[in-house]
Order: structure tokens, then sequence, then C-alpha cells
């Protein structure tokens, strides 16, 4: 079997490490906010090339706390791509706002900038883009776009954990970057976890204190918050985790360039990644989406959908945008597979997909 991803192949270098880590943990009885958590969050700055981190309990939550720290009017506009995860959309209800959806770039996962363009209101507070599969939006020019109006850019940068924009490394880019450390990410937890970065004082603040029930010293709770801190636990395993993600990046890299070069079908269509892009999926794109995958099957080859519904036709989504039409990521619902990336994929491996694929 060719697997999608394996993280215990992944981390077998450092397991030793995180277990004698894990051990001194629960000897300290250290489980809440430890210094693991400010150490993480430092080292997690230094990656990204950002003035704070503030760690949280998962990306969805980096997402909201994002939202909740710019105390905006209800229902202000926030626009987001039409393909993304759920929890971008989430997030945004959640925070009592209401999303503008574009659609993203023809073979991209990234969306349209002209689009976005047409989308701005007086009511649009927030740009909200996703730097998808591990691509990256162009924010300088989101920002040329935004020509000084009042509007926010939160970044969801999920899917992109060591990526650049030329030389602008993705969580130092945008007003908040958000990001998820769930397990199969580029950098991932053992358990669900999540990150933020800023470089606004102020923002960090209230962010710390709002994912904390409000609180930066114990019992006193100057605001409303939420209980959204990341464990003792997952900081110790993400600080043994962090020195390997620019090594295992690179790999993915070397993969995705292979796959580029070797892929050849023109009944595959490849899709289009920037320079810095760290490849958190490579998706490709079929007309027969089941043969393929059936052959795949046959193969024992492991693959995956991201996503099979566009954020408009997903059921709890779809009462938000009825009637609304984005081709081209209703295309990488219907059409995308996401091809195995792991960055110990060996080449043999690699050589027996791409064989596969140009069989087809
Ligand atoms: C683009 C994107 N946004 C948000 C999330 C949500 O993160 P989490 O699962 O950690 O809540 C994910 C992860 O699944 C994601 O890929």
């Amino acid at each position: 079997m060719i697997k999608f991803l394996d993280i215990n192949n992944q981390d077998k270098q450092i397991l030793n490490l995180i277990y004698s880590d894990i051990r001194k943990i629960i000897k300290k009885n250290n489980f809440i906010l430890g210094e693991q958590v400010t150490k993480f969050e430092n080292k997690f700055s230094i990656l990204c090339g950002s003035k704070y981190s503030i760690s949280c309990a998962n990306g969805t939550d980096a997402l909201l706390i994002a939202l909740k720290s710019l105390d905006l009017p209800k229902n202000s506009e926030v626009i987001l791509p039409a393909m993304t995860y759920c929890s971008t959309a989430f997030a945004v209800i959640n925070a009592g706002l209401k999303p503008i959806l574009v659609d993203v770039d023809y073979l991209s996962p990234l969306l349209n900038l002209q689009n976005l363009k047409n989308k701005i209101t007086k009511k649009t507070k927030v740009i909200m883009p996703v730097h998808l599969y591990g691509s990256v939006v162009n924010i300088p020019l989101i920002r040329k776009i935004l020509n000084n109006k009042k509007i926010f850019i939160i970044d969801d940068c999920s899917q992109a954990h060591g990526a650049k924009f030329y030389k602008k490394k993705v969580g130092s880019m945008a007003d908040i970057s958000c990001f998820s450390l769930y397990p199969g990410k580029n950098l991932g937890a053992y358990g669900d976890a999540g990150v933020i970065t800023t470089n606004n004082r102020s923002l960090n603040i209230k962010m710390k204190n709002y994912r904390n029930l409000g609180s930066l010293q114990k019992f006193k709770h100057t605001q409303i918050g939420v209980n959204s801190r990341l464990d003792t636990l997952q900081a110790a395993i993400l600080l043994r985790k962090l020195p390997l993600l620019n090594k295992y990046n690179n790999k993915r890299n070397k993969i995705a360039k292979y796959y580029d070069l070797k892929i050849n079908n023109t009944k595959i269509k490849k899709l289009n990644y920037v320079d810095g892009a760290v490849y958190h999926q490579y998706v490709i794109l079929s007309n027969n989406r089941k043969k393929l995958t059936d052959l795949l099957k046959k193969n024992n080859i492991q693959f995956g959908f991201h996503y099979p519904y566009p954020i408009h036709k997903l059921q709890a989504l779809r009462k938000y945008f009825r009637k609304q039409k984005y081709k081209n990521a209703e295309m990488l619902a219907s059409k995308g597979i996401s091809l195995p990336i792991d960055p110990n994929l060996s080449k043999k491996n690699q050589d027996k997909i791409i064989k596969v694929l140009n069989s087809f």
C-alpha cells in the first residue's frame, strides 16, 4: 500500500525525545500554559518572521479569535475563497459576520484577485485569503488593491507552514495569520492545536487574553473570552517537530517537481503553484475521477479529495449562498484528486504512481 501520509515514519527520529519530554511534563504536573507553550510561540515567531505568536486549541479557533479581536460591527462583510476547508467560513459566521465568496483562479487553488476587487463594498471589513494546498496568495498585491482602506487581512495559513511569497514569509504578511496544527498538516501536533501570528502589539495582547477566558493574570478576567489554550504536552511535541519542517517541506517540493515533470497524460490536468509553495497537497484534475481513483485503488495507492464540496455547496452553508456559482471552485471539488505527498515517499513509489497515472 502506498500511503497518502505516514506521520509515524516522519517522526521516527524524534520519538524517543518526545517520550522523554512527555514524561517530564507529567512528573511536573505542568499541563496548562507551561513553559513549552511560550517557548513554542517564540520559535514559531522566528519561523514566520513575525513579532508575536498566540498559540490556541486548533485552527478553527485561531480564525475565530483573530476575527473577534477586531471588534467589528455585526454583519460586517468578510471576503473568502469559495474553495477552502469549512472552518474558514464557519469562523466568520460564528463571529457574527457575513461571509462573501470569491472564486479561485482557473487551475489554481488561490482566490482570483480581480474577482476579489469586484466584491469589495463599504461593508467589507476583512479579506481572508487561504494559502490552499500550500501555495501562497499574493498578499502584498491585495494590500495594493485595498489602497489604504480600513480593511484587515487575516490569512488562513493552515496549509502553508514555512511557505514564502518571493522572500516574504507566510505568517508575516497579513495583519493576522492563522494556522492549524492538526496532525496531518505540514507542522502538526498529536491532537488538535493551532497558532496565530501578528506584528501588532495590541492585537497580540487582545488575542492572548481572549484565548484564555479573557485573562492574562489568574482570576483577573477583563473581558469575556474562550478557553482555547494549547496544551503543554502538544507544545512540547511541536517543539520537537518544528526543526524538521523545512527539511520536510523541501522534500515535498522535490516530489511535486518530479510529478510536474513526469506526469504526462493529456487526460490529467495539473495545477499551478507559486514558487515558494510547500505542497500541503499535490492536486491533479480528471474529467473521469471515479475511473481514475478506481485505478489508483486497484494499484493500492491512497489518495484524497480536498475538498469534495466547495463552501457554497456544503449542506450547512447552502442557505447563505443560494444560486451562487463559482465554477473553478466547483471544478476542484468535482475533479480534484490529491496524490500521496508524504515527504518520505520513496522514488520507487513516486515512479509507480506516475506510471499508473500515465497509463490511464
Ligand atoms: C484551510 C484550513 N482552515 C482551517 C482549518 C481548521 O483547522 P483545525 O482542524 O485545526 O480546526 C484547516 C484544517 O483542517 C484548514 O485546512
